[in-house]
């Protein structure tokens, strides 16, 4: 079953290319983040609409003729949602980057709960609502990502516009002990209950979901017992599914065995003069557990001497929300850190740690990525992690170790596979890392093997048809509890 016939229009914050000021000029550049990366392969392939924000507040930009060129090159449509500066400061820096963001990732004490935040939330969310029912048909699939607008339905339906809508959660759902805190959690709970389908990262995260639905409306019952289930609250029934979303295999394998790609990671090996490479690659955020991997790296040079001047440290990190004060505390947190490892190892010919703050093409990226022995994957929480899929998909030679956070979605995908730590234990990183070192090439070579067949498999097309059949189809016959383990274990 598929829902072929039908227009796709994704919904999101962010468009697929974001306006950025640069020296005065505003230049169109691709988003960042997991979301853009997952989707903009979709409607590439399959056509359709994507809605979003520009990622400009100035209301003399003329957005459209700026993103057209873009548009017409991707071959999908793209329509902005304009937005003044205090609703992206209320909206966007606010709700959900200061209350939602840290809150579902389990750091509570981050959240700063101003009511006025919460206001100017609605008033967007109500804005996106209105410009979705202007663009979009009873015909087609409106597809709603992310935290940022979990109000779509309930919006469209309070405005009388009936849509086929689902919506997916990027980020992770937490427990109810964390959820309770937020001061609008009915009210975000019973919009969520508005739409047709709720997609989760994991089945960890559709758990959280349930047991807070069941707190707060406790006569909600769930009924099916595989990936996708049905919930009845009232006289409401709508759909709970895990689907782990993912990346374009292909396009980063293929990428990996480019003959210019090869050649800059030849390049980047013979920088670091063939010393092993660790490698890591974020959006620069406080979930990403950059400086506890910065402190493991410099635990495993304090135990393990024997790896001075034998190894090197990369550390990606892209420039992300610049303007709130925690994102840029953080960075100055990393780059004292990083003067601090590399002041106390450093010596003529070798620095432990290389750190670029600044977004990489994919090619240069994949690159990185092939040339690492090791990738280093430990957030403190995410919702998935494109990252570790990515550098899977990009190890062609199936000669590099994955060491991936417990706390990653991804984790309930790869940890047979991949070299599983817990992001605060700098000890246990550092043993993992030494480890890792003294594996053979077949021990390497079964392991990656395992972790590419995975990533094939189960990409992001397989995501896209997961999620859409589970949005159209009548019976939950076809959603057997066996398909689970496809994808998850544990
Ligand atoms: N990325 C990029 N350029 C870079 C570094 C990273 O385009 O220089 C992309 C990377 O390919 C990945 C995304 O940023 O697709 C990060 O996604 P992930 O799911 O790991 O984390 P998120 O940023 O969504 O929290
Ligand atoms: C994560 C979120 C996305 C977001 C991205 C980049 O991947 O799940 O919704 O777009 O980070 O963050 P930004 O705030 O720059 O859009």
């Amino acid at each position: 079953m598929t829902s072929g016939q039908q227009r796709l229009v994704v919904v999101s914050n962010r468009l697929p290319a974001a306006l950025k000021q640069e020296n005065g000029e505003w230049t169109v550049k691709a988003g960042a983040g997991g979301l853009v990366t997952a989707l903009a392969p979709v409607l590439k392939n399959r056509g359709g609409v994507w809605i979003g924000w520009s990622g400009s507040s100035d209301p003399t930009l003329d957005v459209d003729s700026l993103l057209s060129d873009f548009s017409s090159k991707a071959g999908y449509d793209l329509y902005t949602v304009p937005l003044t500066k205090e609703e992206v400061d209320g909206y966007y820096f606010g709700f959900s980057n200061e209350i939602i963001w840290p809150l579902f990732h389990d750091l509570q004490t981050r959240c700063r709960f101003h009511p006025k935040y919460w206001r100017m939330y609605l008033d967007v969310n109500f804005k996106f609502a209105e410009i979705v029912a202007r663009r979009t048909t009873p015909d087609d699939y409106i597809w709603i990502q992310d935290y940022h607008l979990m109000h779509q339905a309930f919006f469209l339906k309070s405005m009388g516009v009936k849509r086929q809508i689902g919506f997916f959660l990027h980020i992770p759902f937490p427990p109810p002990d964390i959820f309770m805190k937020l001061p609008w959690r009915w009210k975000v709970i019973q919009a969520l209950t508005e739409f047709d389908l709720v997609g989760f990262q994991t089945m960890q995260d559709r758990r959280n979901f349930l047991e807070c639905l069941r707190r707060l409306m406790p006569e909600a019952k769930s009924e099916g017992r595989g990936p996708v289930i049905t919930v009845k609250v009232g006289n409401r029934e709508f759909r709970l599914g895990a689907f782990p979303i993912s990346i374009d295999f292909n396009q980063f394998s293929e990428m990996a065995q480019r003959e210019e790609v090869g050649q800059m990671s030849f390049r980047i090996k013979e920088a670091l003069r063939h010393r092993k490479i660790i490698l890591g690659v974020d959006r620069l955020d406080y979930t990403k557990g950059i400086p506890e991997r910065i402190r493991s790296i410099q635990t495993l040079l304090r135990r393990y001497p024997d790896l001075k001047g034998r190894v090197n440290f990369v550390q990606i990190a892209v420039p992300s929300r610049e303007e709130v004060d925690e994102y840029k505390e953080l960075r100055t947190e990393i780059e004292q850190l990083v003067g601090r490892v590399n002041g106390e190892f450093s010596f003529p010919g070798w620095v432990p740690v290389h750190y670029h703050y600044k977004s990489f093409p994919h090619e240069e990226l994949v690159a990185y990525y092939s040339a690492a022995d090791i990738a280093l994957v430990t957030p403190l929480r995410d919702g998935m992690n494109l990252v570790a899929k990515e550098y899977c998909a990009a190890n062609a030679s199936g000669d590099g170790v994955l060491v991936l956070s417990e706390f990653a979605g991804a984790a309930a995908q790869m940890q047979k596979y991949a070299y599983l730590v817990n992001p605060y234990d700098m000890e246990g990183i550092a043993k993992a890392l030494h480890r890792a070192f003294h594996w053979d090439k077949e021990e390497r070579s079964r392991h990656m093997t395992a972790l590419r067949d995975q990533v094939r498999t189960n990409n992001i097309y397989w995501w896209v048809d997961s999620f859409l059949r589970a949005g159209i189809a009548k019976s939950l016959d076809d959603f057997p509890e066996v398909e689970t383990l496809k994808f998850e274990r544990g």
